[in-house]
């Protein structure tokens, strides 16, 4: 049995670099095509996956060529899957990126929106037997929940990155252990600007431990105890994205191997900042030499 589980999402990321976006009616030719696995459940499996936790992933495939594809990436990454057969396709995110910098994005969440209750309870010992649970927004809200229900009741630790951006039942809140909302999420969350006042309520509304991610100037660890901040490492950053998932996933792998949470929150912010020094989402993940070459390289 996986000490750590992941539920959330997968999906391969179509992105196309363009100079512009065509008007309406308009066809225009683009410049490059790729396509990467992504989806927030699936960067941080594979996050604590390449770091050795081998974790379980339990998600969504379509039958199709895009589900066995992202399966197959998983499994390469050290993850365990289980994942349903949903009677749809596989997630996609169609990004479309012009010369301005700006992406363009669209989801479509397919398989991973048909997550239900019902698929929650199917894994109800693999949550029950883990020692840790990581969840994201990407899915139905009531399979987070039931999610969450499931493993508070065993004594599972809930971590819950809340991204997409949401506002959330004090129900679910109450059975999370460590919640890692960015500054945006925070607002969105408690409909306050002000880190002190908004955790303060998060922890009131029976949040236990709020790591406050805030990009190149790291995170905060707010509790009960009250608040230590963590200074992120100085990098060249490249493409923050995932960086959050790369935080998320190496953190609960850290947890997993009896770091104290200050320890562990330290590690996810380095692993974090190390993903930002590379191009990609999942391509830009460590694997457990390479981070522990990037922490080295930092003490010297
Ligand atoms: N420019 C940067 N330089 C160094 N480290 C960074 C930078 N941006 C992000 N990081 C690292 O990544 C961690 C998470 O970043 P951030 O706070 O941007 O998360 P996020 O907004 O949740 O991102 P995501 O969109 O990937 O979920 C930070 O705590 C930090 O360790
Ligand atoms: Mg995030």
């Amino acid at each position: 049995m996986a000490e750590i589980v992941i539920i959330g999402s997968m999906n391969m990321d179509f992105v196309i670099n363009c100079d512009r976006l065509p008007e309406p009616g308009e066809t225009l030719t683009g410049r490059s095509f790729a396509r990467h696995p992504g989806g927030k459940g699936a960067n941080q499996a594979a996050a604590a996956g390449l770091l050795g936790a081998r974790p379980l992933f339990i998600g969504a495939r379509g039958a199709d060529e895009i589900g066995q594809s992202l399966e197959d990436n998983l499994n390469h990454q050290g993850v365990e899957t289980e994942l349903i057969t949903a009677d749809t396709e596989t997630g996609t995110a169609h990004i479309f990126v012009t010369d301005d910098g700006e992406s363009h994005i669209i989801v479509i969440p397919g398989a991973n929106g048909t997550l239900d209750n019902g698929d929650i309870r199917s894994v109800a010992t693999e949550i029950q037997e883990a020692k840790i649970l990581l969840l994201q927004l990407e899915i139905p809200l009531e399979a987070v929940m039931e999610a969450a229900r499931i493993a508070a009741e065993a004594g599972t630790t809930v971590i819950l990155d809340p991204a997409p951006a949401q506002e959330l039942p004090d129900e679910l809140l109450e059975r999370v252990d460590y919640l890692l909302p960015n500054e945006t999420e925070l607002k969105m969350l408690t409909g306050s600007a002000e880190i002190e006042a908004a955790c303060n309520q998060l922890l009131t509304r029976g949040v236990k431990n709020i790591i406050v991610t805030l990009g190149d100037k790291g995170a905060l660890l707010i509790n009960a105890e009250g608040e230590k901040d963590f200074a992120a490492p100085e990098v060249e950053a490249v493409d923050t994205t995932a960086a959050g998932d790369a935080l998320a996933g190496a953190f609960a792998a850290a947890l997993n191997k009896g770091l104290e949470p200050e320890e562990a929150v330290r590690e996810g912010i380095y692993y974090g900042s190390a993903a930002v020094s590379r191009p990609g989402a999942q391509s830009s993940l460590f694997s457990s030499a390479e981070f522990a070459e990037f922490l080295n390289s930092r003490s010297e």
